[in-house]
């Protein structure tokens, strides 16, 4: 049984409870292949997913595994809500809560919103991304469609590329690979990186080529964008230069090397598309993967192992 209500984030999850959650993913995929993908696991349940950022993946996989599961799923988009007419977090969290729900998936552009909706709500919550804190349930996705290709997650040298400083994946990355026995190293613009990286159990690369060379999983990162407050790098063509990966960097990395994005990818720029749609790469089983995690997070957390 999951030792805790919540998916916060995964620095403070138990590496027994990193190993359960993928073990039940892995055996969740058997559902999705099935003619009828439905099973009552969660019959009577009921879902909130609360976007208050924009998603693809994250939210119709949540969506699908609550189905999946039998749960009924509801999804809050802020931009068609009361939130457009000024309701705080607070309020929508307690109208939600007198509503009955399980548990509430929350996206948000402030780091530690989904914290302090536990504070307001006695659902389990689920991060679904919280600023630039975490992202769990993306590094859970990213450690199960590695673990499936690898065997193993112990001893693999994971690389991570790219903009670290704004990046709640990697951060999850980062605690959910190191926990696992995986050597995190990171790279990218010095601009872009996380002041004091090495605490967070990552490995500082001089260069993209350093963080690359043997490695085993290369996971690239897109640039946000939408959370720089001023320009961190001279251009976008400049980066995709100097920071994007093609298949000559890619080259450096172990010939079985698996290359991970966790989307949406800006093409051409953190990314060749030759790599993107080439042998290594393994974009499209993260997805599938995702819906799997999701399913194993929302059973953990208001299923029957609770
Ligand atoms: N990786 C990820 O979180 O994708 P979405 O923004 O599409 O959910």
């Amino acid at each position: 049984m999951l030792s805790q209500k919540h998916l916060l984030g995964l620095e403070n999850v138990k590496k027994s409870d990193i190993e359960l959650l993928l073990d039940t993913a892995e055996s969740f995929k058997e559902i999705m292949d099935r003619d009828v993908k439905k099973v009552p696991t969660l019959r009577g349940k009921s879902i909130v997913n609360l976007f208050y950022e924009p998603s693809t993946r994250t939210r119709t996989s949540f969506e699908l595994a609550g189905k999946y599961l039998s749960a009924d799923t509801i999804n809050f988009t802020s931009s068609a809500s009361s939130v457009r007419k000024g309701e705080s977090l607070k309020d929508t969290a307690k109208t939600l809560e007198m509503m009955g729900v399980d548990a509430v998936i929350i996206r948000h552009s402030s780091s530690g919103a989904a914290s302090y909706l536990t504070r307001h709500v006695s659902a389990s919550v689920i991060n679904a991304g919280d600023g630039t804190h975490e992202h769990p349930t993306q590094a859970l996705l990213d450690m199960l469609t590695v673990r499936e290709r690898k065997g193993t997650l112990s001893g693999l040298k994971v690389a991570i590329i790219g903009d670290i400083l704004h990046s709640r994946v990697a951060r999850s990355n980062i605690f959910g690979f190191t926990k696992m026995g995986s050597e995190v190293y990171v790279a990218g613009p010095s601009t872009l990186m996380l002041p004091d990286i090495e605490q967070t159990g990552a490995k500082l690369a001089e260069t993209i080529e350093e963080a690359v060379k043997d490695a085993d999983v290369v996971i690239a990162l897109r640039i946000q964008l939408e959370r720089q407050q001023k320009a961190l790098f001279p251009t976008i063509r400049e980066y995709a230069r100097l920071f994007g990966l093609n298949r000559d960097k890619l080259a450096l990395a172990r010939p079985d090397a698996l290359l991970l994005h966790p989307g949406p990818v800006n093409r051409g720029i953190e990314l060749t598309s030759e790599i993107i749609d080439g042998p290594q790469s393994v974009i499209n089983q993260q997805v599938r993967s995702g819906v799997a995690v999701r399913m194993s997070v929302l059973y953990h957390l208001i299923g029957g192992s609770r």
